[in-house]
């Protein structure tokens, strides 16, 4: 009925490490579900005594007993039902949550290129369904497993101590009954395979059509996307209407096959009882305790299924927990507690995949220098800056900053000195306050709104922010929606001068910005470099002019390097870039 190869036994063995810390409560549960099967049994048991003294000798001795002792066993029963139920609950929660947890650490740890390789979608269905589909296994299967199982030995003994030629003939008869069972097991879950699947493509078209509500409206496709989720929606409930019709069928046909045996066992029990072959009390303990395995029975074959189900999850999470970490620490490495900020490239290689995005890249910046490095789009000037706070680790050469490779800083430690502006503005759905203290390295002391209204202030933020009736308080939205992609800017440039760390690095921060608010943040971003290494990235060269010196990136490789006056003067690469720039006119004002 279960079928289970070997990893799935090691899996469980893994997964049963987890119980560990539970033991005590566990072996608790197993007694009282001990308890719950011995009083199952006996319940089927008594009917004999009631039946045989009080209904047939009709003495009154027992009349005054049994009624209580009945009250009795069924009292035991239900209390040990509710404790072993409640404490398997228990445990299954707390190991589920353990789990969840382990899970989501894991992949916060991950390094960026695993996100890469991953669709969001994927792994947030790991950290929710995947997770719910093992609780679902653990708190049915193993309640299930034990007590049924526990229940059904219990009650064939109770069935064949009461008439065992009658019993064999059940046993061998009973699978016959519940062969349309397994049958329709197996159809109901390839159907509900089918509906998942349909709901899934349902939930992507929802998800979609939310994210990109404007492009929807704005090429009037309303009633195109209501055709289409029309579409997946009847595909659900053909799925789901099929299963329905099965499932009703099967009580009714199962109810059916169990009294034509019920039928035969009265025929042939009641002939035995005629001939006083055997007492009308062990008929009907016998028959009770044939009705009472039917749920057990029932429940065990669908068993199956939860664990099934949460075997494929089981398998699929700790897949995820064994991706290794690839950005990692080297042994020994350190922490440190200051930086200079002095950064050497040396000979560096970095491929995402196949082909190398950066080959063979020197370069040395000093401590407080401002470098600009630019480049046509897609030459790599986000991979390599990326490069500096490990977010990917290089294929060849190193980066070594103060003397020391990064790879032998502790990873926290070397970020903790390296501020960042990406180039597409994040924000938390938060209020602005807490979106700019993100930034603030010391989580155990919140920074006071001084020291945020300092950052946003030097970000040139403060104006729109005392503009909001909610000053910092405001909740920027999903991704900061309910702000401008400017004002988006202006927050993650003070979140990143509020770090105050020793190495900037700025990935087109200012390109969101028009060109009278990319004066003001420029001059902002002046101030903030001043005796902090920078690495400004951008496209608009008319931000980079100030830099002390601009690395041209081209082909993966740093192609002229120099002020702007020497690049130009020497007429390559740059000068073409600024040429273009220039005869755009787009920002020419602010060169
Ligand atoms: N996460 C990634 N996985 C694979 N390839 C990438 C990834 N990010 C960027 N690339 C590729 O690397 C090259 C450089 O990209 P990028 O550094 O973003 O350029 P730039 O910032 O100069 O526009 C591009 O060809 C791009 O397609
Ligand atoms: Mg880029």
């Amino acid at each position: 009925m279960i079928a289970l190869n070997p990893e799935d036994t090691a899996l469980i063995r893994r997964f049963l490490t987890l119980l560990a810390p539970y033991r005590f409560k566990f072996v608790l549960a197993s007694i009282c579900m001990l308890g719950v099967s011995g009083f199952t049994a006996l319940m089927a048991y008594l009917i004999k005594p009631a039946m045989d003294y009080i209904f047939v000798h009709k003495d009154v001795h027992m009349l005054a007993v049994m009624p209580f002792v009945v009250l009795g066993v069924f009292f035991l029963n239900g209390l040990c039902r509710w404790a072993s139920d409640y404490l398997l609950q228990e445990i299954g929660l707390s190991i589920v949550a353990e789990l969840r947890q382990k899970l989501y650490n894991h992949v916060m740890d991950m390094p960026v290129s695993f996100f890469d390789n991953q669709a969001g979608g994927t792994l947030i269905s790991r950290i929710t369904n995947d997770i719910q589909e093992i609780q679902f296994a653990v708190s049915k299967a193993v309640t299930g497993i034990v007590r049924d199982a526990f229940m059904v030995v219990g009650l064939i003994f109770v069935v064949f101590y009461q008439d065992w030629k009658l019993a064999s003939i059940a046993v061998l008869v009973l699978p016959i009954a519940f062969f349309p069972l397994f049958i329709f097991a197996r159809i109901l879950r390839t159907l509900a395979h089918r509906s998942q699947q349909a709901m899934a493509k349902l939930t992507i078209v929802l998800h979609e059509t939310f994210r990109g509500i404007r492009i929807v409206k704005a090429f009037c496709r309303e009633n195109y996307e209501k055709e289409r989720f029309a579409q997946k929606n009847d595909e659900y409930v053909k799925y789901a209407r099929k299963s329905a019709w099965i499932d009703a069928m099967s009580s009714p046909l199962m109810e059916f096959i169990g009294a034509i045996g019920i039928a035969s066992i009265m025929a042939y029990g009641g002939y035995q009882v005629i001939r006083e072959n055997a007492t009308p009390g062990s008929f009907f303990s016998f028959l009770g305790g044939l009705l009472m395995l039917y749920r057990p029975v029932k429940s065990l074959s669908r068993l199956n299924n939860f664990i099934q189900k949460g075997m494929v999850s089981l398998t699929r999470v700790y897949d995820l927990l064994d991706r290794q970490n690839t950005v990692k620490d080297l042994p020994g490495a350190r922490a440190v507690d200051r930086i200079a900020g002095e950064v050497i490239f040396k000979d560096v290689e970095f491929r995402y995949s196949t082909e190398p995005v950066l080959k063979g890249v020197n370069f040395q910046i000093r401590p407080g220098e401002v470098v600009a490095i630019v480049g046509h789009s897609g030459s790599g000037k986000t991979t390599l800056v990326n490069l500096i706070p490990r977010f990917y680790d290089v294929t060849k050469g190193a980066i070594i900053i103060d003397g020391m490779d990064v790879r032998t800083i502790k990873l926290d430690s070397l970020r903790r000195h390296i501020a960042m502006v990406t180039q597409h503005p994040f924000l938390f759905n938060d209020t602005i306050r807490n979106n700019i203290a993100y930034g603030w390295n010391d989580p155990h002391n919140p920074p006071d709104d001084e020291a945020i209204l300092q950052a946003a202030r030097l970000a040139y933020a403060d104006d729109f922010i005392s503009n909001l009736p909610d000053g910092l308080d405001t909740i920027v939205g999903e991704q900061g929606i309910r702000l401008s992609g400017g004002q988006q800017q202006r927050l993650c440039i003070a979140r990143a001068i509020l770090k105050n760390a020793s190495i900037l690095i700025l990935d087109e921060a200012t390109s969101s910005l028009d060109s009278q608010s990319e004066l003001e943040v420029q001059k902002a971003l002046e101030n903030l470099m001043s005796g902090r290494t920078t690495f400004i990235v951008a496209h608009r060269l008319s931000t980079i002019q100030r830099a002390n010196r601009i690395l041209v990136l081209s082909n993966g490789k740093i192609v002229e390097e120099g002020s702007h006056e020497e690049l130009l003067t020497f007429g390559g690469t740059y000068s073409r870039l600024y040429e273009l720039q220039f005869s755009s006119g787009k920002v020419c004002e602010t060169i």
